[in-house]
């Protein structure tokens, strides 16, 4: 299973990359346009990890690479 979109707010990553490339939207500013990350909040590490490596489609994240993710953001 690949994880490619925030599903609260049908918004794929491939668009926040675009946005945040594009136009210099930050992370904040791309839950602000889009509402990613404001829902269930899971996608909020696989977001992050699209602005960290540039790739739009994710494998499933287990517990501890999310928490390494969100750290390295300092959101945890
Ligand atoms: S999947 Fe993005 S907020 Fe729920």
């Amino acid at each position: 299973m690949a994880v490619d979109r925030c599903v609260c707010h049908e918004v794929s990553f491939r668009e926040l990359l675009s946005l945040h490339r594009e136009q210099g939207l930050s992370f904040e500013e791309l839950q602000l346009r889009t509402g990613c990350c404001t829902g269930c909040g899971t996608c909020e590490p696989y977001v992050r990890l699209t602005l960290e490596t540039g790739r739009v489609v994710h494998p499933v994240l287990d517990g501890r690479e999310a928490d390494a993710i969100m750290a390295r953001a300092g959101r945890c």
